[in-house]
């Protein structure tokens, strides 16, 4: 078997159990966990995974290979961050401050802060500095173990800087050695001095074919998303968005029940959707039906978390209900100013409830799935792509352990290096 990268050494190597499709029900806690391993790719895909002894007996590896010393430690697939909200000026700390003072994430918003606030500042800025700024962002995320990121616009909340953020993330995409994934949300929030229906007719007839035109002449795949809740958008508002989108080809995501239940959930199931994200108030009968439909349910433990809310997504019920279950960060100036995934996975164990096996796969298959990569990211299997990380810890176990640490030491993106303490 050739292989151009060795990655020896492995202390445990960990990767989901099935070697194909989304996990869901008991499946998600179904894992392989390898002792004294190595991992062989080609080309940037795996090859071949096992005892080292094993793997090497097996190899023909070529002139130019390059073998990495794992030390130990413990590898993954690369993380899948399938929510973010990384490109945005200015920063919103005061909020964060009142928050602690026991102010609400509604109270705050009613007083001029919340998403409005980040588009004031995100609206000044230009899109090398917004490039500029997501880049070092995807940095940070790289160097805690992303390999794959989705970015959200929703600051713009213009023709002219939605567009101009859709640009940034399109750049992004090409400059990283994180994969950038675009979601387009002009849909995030209701700028300060519109009218609800009129910019809701707005994106429609105007910013959903804009973005369309751009992201077709760089043929990237697209997801539109939009804020279905009390005081943003209501269930209609995402009816015609979701109408709109589809008929232009784009993939559909809502951030749906984050505060409360408007049926968002339902909708995205009968849509087709690819995912919907936050789910904290979603009702039994729409977990049944997340549990019958390919539509992902992307949980962010982080937002309950740094909101300070008292209750968390009901994870072990739409797990028992077989829905398939994705973590994300929702990295973003406000609600959730927390990128580290490996933070993410500690809260996914202490308030969600998710076993340590449940919350890698939720953090690497599943997340794929939330970005239709399903079939070529989320798994260190034959035949996908080489997308690793190295952590510093042995054990997965010790993973949620180190809240607040970052144990990744390097990483490597479709079989090359991008990152290495
Ligand atoms: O997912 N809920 C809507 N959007 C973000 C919050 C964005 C912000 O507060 O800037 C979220 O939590
Ligand atoms: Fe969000």
């Amino acid at each position: 078997m050739r292989a151009d990268l060795l990655i020896d050494n492995i202390g445990e190597l960990v990767t989901a159990e099935s070697e194909s499709g989304s996990l869901r029900g008991s499946e998600l806690g179904r894992v392989r966990r390898l002792g004294d391993a190595a991992l062989a790719c080609f080309d940037g895909q795996v090859v071949c995974l096992g005892n080292r002894n094993e793997v090497k007996a097996q190899l023909q590896l070529t002139s130019d290979a390059t073998i990495y010393d794992a030390g130990g430690g413990l590898v993954t697939p690369g993380l899948v961050d399938s929510h973010t909200h990384l490109i945005f000026d200015g920063n919103r700390s005061a909020e964060f401050l009142m928050r602690c003072q026991g102010k609400t994430y509604a109270e705050i918003a009613a007083a001029g802060g919340g998403i409005v606030a980040s588009m004031l500042a995100t609206r000044d800025s230009s899109l090398d500095r917004l490039v500029s700024l997501g880049g070092l962002r995807l940095q940070r995320l790289l160097e805690s173990g992303t390999t794959t990121c989705e970015i959200k616009t929703g600051y713009g909340l213009s023709l002219e800087s939605e567009l101009r953020m859709l640009e940034a993330i399109l750049h992004l995409r090409k400059q990283s050695a994180v994969e950038v994934l675009p979601t387009f949300m002009p849909a995030h929030a209701v700028p300060t001095g519109s009218k609800k229906e009129e910019y809701v007719a707005h994106v429609i007839k105007d910013m959903l074919p804009a973005a369309s035109r751009m992201v077709t002449e760089s043929a990237v795949p697209t997801f539109v998303d939009i804020f279905c809740d009390r005081g943003y958008f209501t269930l209609d508002d995402t009816k015609l968005v979701f109408e709109a989108a589809r008929e232009l080809g784009f993939s559909l995501k809502v951030h749906s029940d984050e505060f409360v239940s408007l049926g968002a959930t339902a909708l995205a199931c009968k849509y087709g959707a690819a995912s919907c994200d936050h789910l904290l108030n979603v009702s039994e009968e729409e977990m049944a039906m997340l549990g019958c439909c390919e539509t992902v349910a992307v949980l962010l433990p982080g937002t309950s978390f740094y909101l300070n809310l008292a209750a968390h997504a009901p994870a072990r019920r739409l797990v028992e209900k077989g829905a398939i279950v994705a973590i994300a960060s929702d990295y973003n100036p406000g609600s959730c100013h927390i990128f580290s995934l490996p933070f993410i996975w500690g809260l996914s164990c202490l308030h969600l409830k998710l076993t340590v096996e449940e919350a890698l796969n939720a953090l690497t298959v599943n997340a794929a799935y939330a970005l239709k990569l399903g079939d070529r990211l989320g798994r260190l299997s034959p035949g996908y792509q080489a997308d690793v990380a190295i952590y510093q810890v042995s054990r997965l176990e010790e993973v949620p352990y180190n809240m607040g640490w970052n144990p990744i030491k390097a990483v490597f993106k479709k079989g090359r290096l991008v990152h290495n303490l």
